[in-house]
């Protein structure tokens, strides 16, 4: 039986999808199949999610550093979740997953947020699985623009992942993480599964929660 039939979970999970280059490079493919790869393991994850008790998942697809790789990369990886949006959408709205996307849009091509902002109307009613992906994405301009709004930046992250054997941030969801309990996995993103997943979340059901408070035990 699922742990998630036996736990009412509600998680927040993040994930940095790191090692998408690496996998390719690997294999003596341009770094672009690595890319297109990673969307194929976002698939995978999204469809393993809600039955590993997760209710929101975060996944960083692009931060706002990223804008500094060589331009036909950007260009490839905006192009990538384009198709994303447009082979996606339907199937998100049949599995109940709203989409949602955080970080800048302004500087994204206007046809990228047109579909972006569909797909948000198309899948708001999903009610088993929020998903948000973060697109030129930076926590800290995140956090300099909740303090001007006086909102906090968002919900918090119960577990943070990261694959390929980085273990580090990059300007991800800093404020949220203030108590995640992080995880990482060796793994390059796209070689990432349901199996691995399940392990990740195996490993924060292991571990004690403390907020600043006592052990349970001492209680
Ligand atoms: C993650 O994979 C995807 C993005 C950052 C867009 P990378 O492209 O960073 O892959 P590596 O780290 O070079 O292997
Ligand atoms: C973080 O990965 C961003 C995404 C996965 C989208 P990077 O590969 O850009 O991070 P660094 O450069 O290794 O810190
Ligand atoms: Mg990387």
């Amino acid at each position: 039986m699922p742990s998630s039939l036996l736990r009412k979970d509600s998680l927040h999970v993040a994930a940095i999808m790191d090692g998408n280059g690496r996998w390719a490079r690997a294999r003596g493919l341009p770094r672009r199949e690595g890319h297109r790869a990673g969307i194929e393991a976002l698939r995978r994850i999204v469809k393993a999610a809600p039955d590993a008790g997760i209710s929101t998942l975060t996944v960083h697809a692009f931060s706002a550093a990223n804008w500094n790789r060589p331009a036909e990369e950007v260009a490839d990886l905006l192009k990538l979740f384009e198709q994303y949006l447009d082979s996606e959408t339907e199937t998100l709205v049949a599995d109940g997953v709203r989409l949602s996307f955080i970080g800048r849009r302004d500087r994204l091509p206007a046809n990228l947020v047109a579909e972006m902002e569909r797909a948000e109307a198309v899948t708001e009613w999903g009610d088993v699985l929020s998903l948000r992906v973060a697109l030129d994405y930076s926590a800290r301009e995140a956090i300099i623009a909740a303090v001007k709004n006086g909102v906090p930046p968002g919900p918090d992250v119960d577990l943070l992942i990261r694959t390929s054997g980085e273990q580090r941030l990059s300007d991800f969801l800093l404020w949220e993480c203030a108590y995640a309990e992080l995880y990482f996995a060796a793994k390059n993103w796209p070689d990432f599964d349901a199996g691995d997943l399940a392990a990740a979340l195996a490993a924060f059901h292991a571990r004690e929660r403390r907020f600043g408070a006592l052990p349970q035990a001492a209680e």
